[in-house]
């Protein structure tokens, strides 16, 4: 049938520019939507169900045990270096039996989890973990969920109209890579499962590795795993490749993500020293963590004379960067309140450089972590920095001898909110989390009123940390909602606030009075409702007040709340505090409305994407205002795009606009068409 045929083109192509090229032209809710309309259609039609279908992906079933799966050939390892000695003696090895024409590949060394993928015909059958490198497990279902790997292979040419018909059959080809998550990812992930009192993964591999390891493939398709290919285990019936890069060349043709794009060829050692030395600080700059390079031979006649040991090959090694790891010692520990009222310990260290910054603090988690550390206040420890994550603590080292000087402080886990000092408690016998509950506990407060003001919420310019501090330090705001009903002389009262500067944030928070219902309520930072799902409530019971008067059924009826979400909704209204605070906020005139729905609709299905700055709007300001007219703000630009709103010094997403000939206006072009 036509309509899933190019249902499934749609959705693969989206697959492969999210996942792989990392350029998505559509938004989550859109690429949602056509999964949708597939699986009716299918359902509708199960007998066009193919076996590459994006719907395949998670299957119902969760497994026992994996079964074991002996690979074909073995999943070797590398020979690790750590400096450019090693690296040259290693060359200088490779020389004795190769001594022309060498050339040599740069890329880098994925800190994921090793896995091996089999296609067969052009399908993929198999998905196994390396295991003890002979024998794996069996992890085909968990696989298929990964978006970046393509359910049937394709050649790049044809991936647009990427319909079964033209699957290139005869292939059999293991491919060998690495299953990673991406450090923005990984954050994602660690705040969902705080936000849900579970435990958090120590690092992106670690997180790779629950995930894909999961007993249920419904998990592992939440996850925002990914693959990148490496090397190869059995091949035939493909085209022949020369080179390790032509290998890689040959990967991309047929869909699937590889290294090609960071991997270097260059035909000297002392060219190899420079990229790793290169590499030390581009590192930051990939998506996903890298904890070293691969170095290989690239020509495959080369690497087949220098061959294997028992263990590695000899024409491949890899470099490991110098650890971001340092050793300091814990001046004290103190304990945080969080915006949902979670108390974290954080150790403050003495100031200690590593990979490059000095740090001072280092994050515990919970009080459960300092008891497995069996960390002490003046304790000497091993820190470690992974990506952007806060740094954290990996081990208390022992000193020479004895293991403690005797000076040592126990910390002790407090029974009290170090803030409020109201009791704190565990909502839940098996969560390692312990909360403050009182909802007026100003450090909540503080955090709560600074993502109040935030740009994503109600947009307030000028209510950041150091004025919320001052504000509740002073007692002169104890909701959200007193801010609303502030004088000129109260910001005066404040450090740092003159005349204007005290004008501009009394404009600024009047103005965030016509914000829409779906930033109040992502404001009011309801557990567990984030932006997106704020937009879906909002459009939903267009008031507060509708809102309010929900009932569990009522929220679970809709298709994006589950169930930890509606029952979040529903103890947040529950709260006598809420419904003070909504009342005051009415009555300081706050329009506690939906107004996408109400009024003219001049943009009415069309879809925007702004690039450079504006001068009159914020940019979630103009996409607020797109929406209430009725039109579609999303962040990047496709030949489905309407108009681009090119602001000064503009983007890429110009640039992209101009190729694909998707119409550009100017602000002022923009600001017409809003008042047609
Ligand atoms: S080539 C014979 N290339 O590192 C092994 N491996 O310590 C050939 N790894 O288990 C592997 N990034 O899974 C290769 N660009 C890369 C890699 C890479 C990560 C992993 C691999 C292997 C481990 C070896």
């Amino acid at each position: 049938m036509k309509n899933i045929d190019s249902l499934k083109k749609q959705i693969r192509h989206h697959d492969y520019l999210y996942y792989v090229l990392a350029q998505p032209e559509i938004s989550d809710t859109e690429y949602d939507k056509l999964m949708k309309q597939l699986e009716e259609l299918e359902k509708k039609n199960p007998e066009l169900i193919t076996p590459d279908s994006p719907t395949q992906r998670v299957s119902g079933q969760a497994v026992k045990d994996f079964k074991t799966v002996k690979h074909s050939v073995p999943m070797l390892s590398l020979d690790n270096t750590y400096s450019a000695d090693e690296i040259l003696e290693w060359g200088k090895r490779v020389k004795k039996s190769i001594p022309d024409d060498l050339e040599y590949t740069v890329e880098p060394k994925i800190d994921g989890v090793s896995c091996t993928l089999t296609y067969n015909k052009g399908l993929l059958t198999l998905g196994a973990t390396r295991g003890d490198g002979e024998n794996g497990e069996d992890i085909t279902l968990n696989i298929k969920t990964i978006r970046s790997i393509p359910l049937a292979l394709v050649s790049l040419r044809q991936l647009a109209d990427s319909s079964i018909v033209h699957r290139p059959s005869s292939i059999v080809l293991e491919v060998r890579g690495e299953v990673y998550i991406d450090k923005t990812d990984f954050q994602e992930l660690n705040k969902k499962l705080a936000s849900l009192s579970e435990k958090l993964f120590a690092n992106p591999r670690n997180a790779a590795a629950g995930s894909l390891r999961q007993k249920n493939p419904k998990i592992t398709g939440t996850r925002k795993l990914r693959f990148i290919v490496h090397s190869y285990g059995t091949i035939s019936g493909a085209e022949k490749f020369k080179t390790h890069s032509e290998f890689l060349k040959l990967c991309e043709k047929y869909g699937l993500p590889t290294t090609l794009k960071n991997t270097k060829t260059v035909n000297k050692i002392e060219k190899v020293l420079e990229l790793c030395k290169k590499w030390e600080t581009e590192r930051e700059k990939l998506p996903y963590e890298i904890d070293g390079l691969v170095i290989k031979v690239n020509r495959l006649d080369q690497q087949q004379k220098l061959g294997f040991t028992m263990k590695s090959p000899r024409w491949a090694i890899s470099y490991k960067f110098p650890a971001k790891q340092a050793t300091t010692k814990i001046k004290n520990i103190i304990v945080q309140v969080g915006r949902t009222g979670i108390l974290t310990p954080v150790a403050e260290l003495e100031p200690v450089e590593c990979a490059g910054v000095t740090i001072s603090r280092a994050t515990l988690h919970n009080f459960d972590e300092i008891q497995r550390l069996g960390v002490k206040i003046g304790d000497t420890v091993l820190i470690e920095r992974a990506g952007e994550v806060i740094p954290k603590i990996i081990k208390v080292i022992p000193l020479s001898g004895t293991k403690r000087t005797g000076t040592e402080k126990k910390f002790s886990i407090p029974d009290k909110c170090p803030v409020c000092k109201q009791p704190i408690v565990k909502e839940k016998e098996e969560e390692v989390a312990w909360r403050c509950i009182n909802t007026v506990c100003p450090a909540q407060l503080e955090r709560g009123l600074v993502h109040f003001a935030s740009r994503e919420a109600m947009d307030i310019e000028g209510l950041g940390d150091a004025a919320v501090e001052q504000l509740i330090s002073k007692k002169i705001v104890s909701d959200f909602a007193d801010i609303y009903y502030l004088k000129k002389d109260d910001f005066l009262k404040l450090e740092l606030f003159k005349e204007k500067k005290a004008q501009n944030l009394i404009t600024a928070i009047a103005n965030s009075k016509t914000r829409p219902l779906s930033r109040l309520l992502y404001a009011l930072g309801i557990r567990n409702v984030g932006e997106k799902a704020a937009i879906t409530l909002a459009e939903k019971f267009l008031t507060i007040d509708k809102l309010m008067d929900a009932t569990y059924e009522d929220l679970e009826k809709i298709f994006e709340i589950g169930p930890v979400m509606a029952d979040s909704i529903l103890k947040f209204f529950k709260l006598p505090a809420t419904g003070k605070l909504i009342e005051k906020l009415k009555k300081a005139g706050l329009n506690i409305k939906e107004n996408v729905k109400k009024g003219p609709q001049p943009l009415k299905d069309k879809t925007f994407v702004f690039t450079g700055e504006l001068k009159q709007f914020t940019r979630s300001g103009a996409e607020a205002k797109v929406r209430e007219l009725g039109g579609n703000p999303t962040s990047s630009v496709s030949k489905n795009t309407d108009f681009v709103v090119a602001g000064t010094s503009p983007g890429s997403k110009y640039e992209k606009a101009k190729k694909l000939g998707v119409k550009i206006i100017s602000e002022q072009e923009f600001i017409k068409l809003l008042l047609k």
